[in-house]
């Protein structure tokens, strides 16, 4: 673990409040809230919006969850949310960062009969589907919803498209995707993805990400909004033009 540069995973922690930070990450989310100081508040509203998405797809009858690009534990976490809804949910978190697996492993992924934690990259995911722990607790011919919150903006275009149409053609019929990616105006989305040093950051159009959806079907109302706005049957405004913003959806494949 490099504590000298500043994680994707631990400066987002820094914005939640959290406490898994180094001064590298704090130095890093500090002049990111510079340039937007909304970043927490948006943060606050994506995590808000993925417990409302899982508690209504339990809630629709799915009990398999694969949650990518997880990131460190933090409140409401995935599982927590799911088997408060119906104790019989089984939640995968997969990352690339091998110290979020461990957190995520040591802290999430407490009952192994329910919970699993696994290093994948999202830009195979494939093999993440494949992988052994994966398989033990996901069985891809019933639905499950694959989540892929605030982690596709690290992915280029092109890869971010493959990536969902392989997962979107891998999942059963009834399954859901659930996605949130940032998206803002040149002033700040651009300049956001232009300075942000702990990864590489990619600034997308409304447009971009609802072709993301690989051609499932979006829940609509609300379609794709502003996180904060997420909730499923309800009209939401349409997010605006200026400032930065974090865009969510959730869809269905049709069957
Ligand atoms: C901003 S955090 C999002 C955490 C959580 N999904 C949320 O929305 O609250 C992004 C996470 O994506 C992970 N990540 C970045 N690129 C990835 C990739 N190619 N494959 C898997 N995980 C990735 C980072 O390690 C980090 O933990």
């Amino acid at each position: 673990m490099d504590t000298s540069k500043p994680n994707i995973a631990r400066v987002y922690d820094y914005w939640l409040g959290g406490k898994d930070n180094f001064a590298a990450d704090r130095a890093e989310a500090e002049r990111m809230l510079a340039v937007y100081p909304r970043l927490p508040e948006l943060a606050r509203d994506n995590r808000l919006f993925l417990a409302r998405a899982v508690e209504w797809l339990a809630g629709r009858g799915i009990r398999q969850f694969i949650d990518i690009g997880s990131g460190l534990p933090t409140a409401q976490n995935t599982h927590e949310i799911a088997q408060t809804a119906h104790a019989s949910c089984r939640v995968v978190y997969a990352d690339s960062d091998p110290v979020v697996v461990s957190h995520a492993a040591a802290l999430l992924a407490t009952d192994p009969a329910t919970t699993a934690a696994v290093r994948g990259d999202l830009t195979r995911p494939s093999a993440i589907l494949a992988d052994p722990a994966v398989r033990r607790l996901i069985r891809l011919d019933e639905p499950v919803a694959v989540i892929l919150a605030m982690v596709l903006h690290f992915l280029d275009a092109a890869t971010a498209g493959d990536v969902t149409r392989i997962i979107a053609q891998a999942i059963a019929p009834g399954s859901y995707l659930v996605i949130s990616c940032g998206s803002g105006d040149e002033d700040t989305g651009g300049r956001l993805a232009n300075e942000y040093a702990a990864g590489t950051l990619h600034n997308y159009t409304p447009r971009q990400i609802t072709g993301f959806f690989g051609g499932l079907e979006l829940i609509d109302p609300p379609g794709l909004t502003d996180a904060r706005h997420w909730m499923p049957g309800q009209p939401a405004p349409t997010p605006s033009p200026d400032g930065g913003h974090i865009l969510a959806g959730v869809a269905r494949k049709p069957g």
